[in-house]
């Protein structure tokens, strides 16, 4: 089974080829993306107008390119996969209406995805791991812990009540006068900073519910940054550095009451799976891996291509949806908002 998925949920133009590998888990055959990140970079942040622009000049060749990189035919593939929310409208429209219009032309099964769900199964895809297990999906947009019991079955047992985790690492970046975007700037000062130079708050800490909340630690942030004004590298470092801490100690925080949660309502997780851009940062992986080892789970981080937007995991949500019949029609709408645990209509479209 072969099926070509697209992603324009953001500032990413991607599309990609996966085929289901005969013992279970995906082979890429090809994986084309267009990061938008320059275009935005001199506005400080995404601008919806550019992205969507920026989509419609660039599906066409990705979707070229990425069924000639995999060797693969329109005729060939087995069906087609499309982001249709959560995300950007303008965004969405455009990689929908492709994917829907390939799949009328070449006569295959169309497959509306939830971004999220195919963030949600990726580990799938690379290490093919069974159901249920626990899932932390850290990005610029998105911040949760969510039970994953199986394909359109999802139980959302955390989320951040204010800001994203990579938006707090944004939005900390701006007020250091840090490039957008911040993650990996961040990062990289935070190396040669002194993490303990700085008290700041670890908000949720010890709260039996796994949400998070993290404005006030940006706000401790700026504070101290004032406090100190006119700062100099060193304090860039330092703070950076202190706030890094305080992120990798939240995170494991609520990965520990996510767990609890997780054991209480659905019973032992396979794994803990990490995805989201923010899954890149190496201090953050490094904190998962010591609660990981701790807690006695496996801990499964996908390469970090495969952790930000890609094209490769529509395709593969659009295998794991199509092996259970569950196919949509061409009168699906658009989703700029799409809770993961929500999925109240998709049963007119699914057959299984
Ligand atoms: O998943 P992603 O590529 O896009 C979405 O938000 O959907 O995630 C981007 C986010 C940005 O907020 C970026 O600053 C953050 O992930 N990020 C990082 C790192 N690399 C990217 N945050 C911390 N450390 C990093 N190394
Ligand atoms: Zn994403």
């Amino acid at each position: 089974m072969r099926v070509l998925g697209i992603e324009t949920t953001c500032d990413e133009t991607a599309a990609a080829v996966v085929a289901l590998r005969p013992g279970g888990g995906g082979e890429i055959l090809s994986n084309e993306i267009y990061s938008q990140i320059a275009e935005h970079a001199p506005f400080g942040g995404v601008v919806p107008e550019i992205a969507a622009r920026a989509h419609v000049e660039r599906l066409d060749g990705l979707v070229r390119a990425a069924l000639q990189k995999a060797n693969v035919r329109l005729a060939d593939l087995d069906g087609i996969a499309a982001a249709a929310g959560p995300g950007l409208i303008g965004g969405v429209m455009v990689g929908l209406t492709a994917g829907k219009t390939l799949a009328l032309v070449a006569r295959k099964p169309f497959v509306a995805v939830n971004h999220l769900e195919a963030h949600a199964l990726t580990a799938r895809m690379t290490d093919n791991i069974e159901f249920p297990y626990l899932l932390l999906l850290v990005s610029g947009g998105h911040t949760q812990l969510v039970a994953v019991r199986g394909v359109n079955d999802y139980l959302r047992i955390g989320s951040t009540v204010d800001d994203a985790v990579g938006e707090a690492f944004d939005k900390v970046a701006k007020l250091l006068g840090l490039p957008y975007p911040g993650g990996p700037q961040v990062e990289l000062r935070a190396h040669q900073g002194d993490g303990a130079r700085f008290a700041l708050p670890r908000p949720m800490h010890g709260r039996p519910t796994p949400d998070f909340s993290l404005s006030g630690l940006k706000t401790a942030v700026r504070l101290a940054a004032e406090r100190i004004s006119p700062l100099s590298n060193t304090d860039v470092d330092d703070l950076c550095a202190s706030f890094q801490a305080a992120i990798v100690d939240v995170i494991e925080d609520r990965c520990r009451a996510g767990l609890r949660v997780f054991r209480e309502k659905v019973g032992y997780p396979s794994a803990l799976v990490v995805a989201g851009g923010v899954a890149a940062n190496d201090a953050i992986r490094r904190g998962l891996s010591r609660f990981a080892s701790g807690a006695g789970l496996k801990l499964i981080t996908p390469p970090p291509a495969l952790c930000t937007d890609n094209g490769a995991m529509i395709a593969w949500t659009g295998i794991e949806r199509q092996l259970l019949g569950l196919t949509d029609g061409f009168d699906f709408a658009p989703r700029p908002r799409w809770p993961l645990d929500q999925n109240p209509d998709r049963a007119h479209h699914g057959k299984a």
